[in-house]
């Protein structure tokens, strides 16, 4: 049977909805379950940037996405327990097709992924027949399937300048990179009309006032944010980007704009400096992925020890999903990037 990933998702759903709603005895010490959980299974534990505090300390990598992926592949572990959004869990079993994947809810979705299903973008793909398609890591393995050349937002500009200037490129799905890269590289493409809920709820009015209230922060922002954030914005980089930057700029404080959980990793890596998190433009003031958050330490610990929800996708999609990741690898490693 031939279970595309939307299929195979309703399927674990049902499969895991049982133990999701399982009361967990409130005595038990979860850090030192999940602790021996790693042991027992043989498991890693990785956590994306955006993930709470807590569980990116009981963590064994903390990375973005794709980092985070290729760590696991380089282990022998038999058992990857992904605490990230469900594109992110497929991209290590892209990687990694002989363990087995675990996220702590399935339904740790994304808004930029799920604003490009692969069935209308093989639609749209078919209007531009001689096009490349590049295509952000932020989306699902089926997109990657149908993509040609993968991207990060790290890799983006080197991978678009290593395609010839008379090729025409498609670029899914985040509209927003897209007019990032296209700006820095000069070249017109054709762009998914895709974002993140996050990264587009960054309000430059209000930022603007921020920084005449603390007019030595430097502002930092992810390409994900839309044009006029990033037009006010001192440093443009991927998560692991900003990170870095943080720690070997001189500056003390920072106006944050990407998602808050970021700034866990940026005070544990620089105790002294001052972050700010960029406010978005809504009354709750929060800049919280509602998707990453769904995953806390409770569901963690149960998706180790039942081993579900597993992401399963069908081999003929890994094979050609892999195809353009490794692609992306291959010139990465030509312009000497990690
Ligand atoms: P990176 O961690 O790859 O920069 O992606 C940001 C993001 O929005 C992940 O959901
Ligand atoms: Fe998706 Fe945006 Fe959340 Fe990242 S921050 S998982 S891109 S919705």
């Amino acid at each position: 049977m031939n279970l595309s990933t939307e299929q195979l998702k309703r399927e674990g759903e049902i499969a895991v909805k049982g133990f999701l709603n399982m009361d967990i005895d409130p005595s038990l010490d979860l850090f030192d379950e999940i602790r021996k959980l790693k042991k027992e299974k043989n498991a890693v534990v990785l956590a994306h940037y955006y993930q709470d505090p807590d569980i990116q300390d009981i963590a064994d990598f903390v990375g973005d996405s794709l980092q985070l992926s290729q760590e696991a592949a380089r282990t022998k572990a038999d058992m990857i327990a992904f605490a990230g959004v469900h594109f992110m869990a497929e991209t290590a079993k892209i990687l990694s097709p002989e363990k087995k994947v675990v996220i702590p809810d399935l339904k740790a979705g994304c808004s930029l992924s799920d604003s490009c299903p692969a069935s209308l973008f093989a639609k749209f793909k078919e209007k531009y027949p001689d096009h490349v398609v590049v295509s952000y890591v932020n989306c699902t393995a089926e997109l990657k399937a149908l993509t040609d050349i993968c991207c990060t937002s790290s890799n983006a500009v080197f991978v678009v300048n290593s395609i010839p200037k008379d090729q025409g490129i498609i670029f899914a799905p985040d509209k927003n990179l897209g007019a990032y890269i296209e700006k820095v590289t000069g070249r017109k493409m054709i762009l998914w009309n895709g974002a993140c809920m996050v990264h587009e709820i960054f309000s430059k009015e209000k930022m603007t006032k921020l920084k005449l209230r603390h007019p030595e922060a430097k502002i930092i922002a992810h390409p994900e944010c839309e044009a006029p954030v990033l037009e006010m914005a001192d440093y443009i980089g991927s998560t692991s980007g900003l990170l870095k930057f943080v720690q070997t700029d001189s500056s003390q404080s920072f106006i944050v704009a990407t998602e808050s959980g970021i700034l866990h990793q940026m005070q544990l890596k620089c105790p002294d400096k001052t972050f700010i998190p960029a406010p978005p433009n809504n009354l709750c003031a929060c800049n919280e992925c509602p998707h990453m958050k769904r995953n806390t330490l409770e569901k963690l610990y149960l998706c180790m020890k039942y081993e579900l929800p597993e992401i399963t996708i069908p081999d003929q999609i890994i094979k050609q999903a892999r195809k353009s990741i490794d692609r992306m690898m291959e010139i990465s490693a030509r312009a000497g990037l990690k």
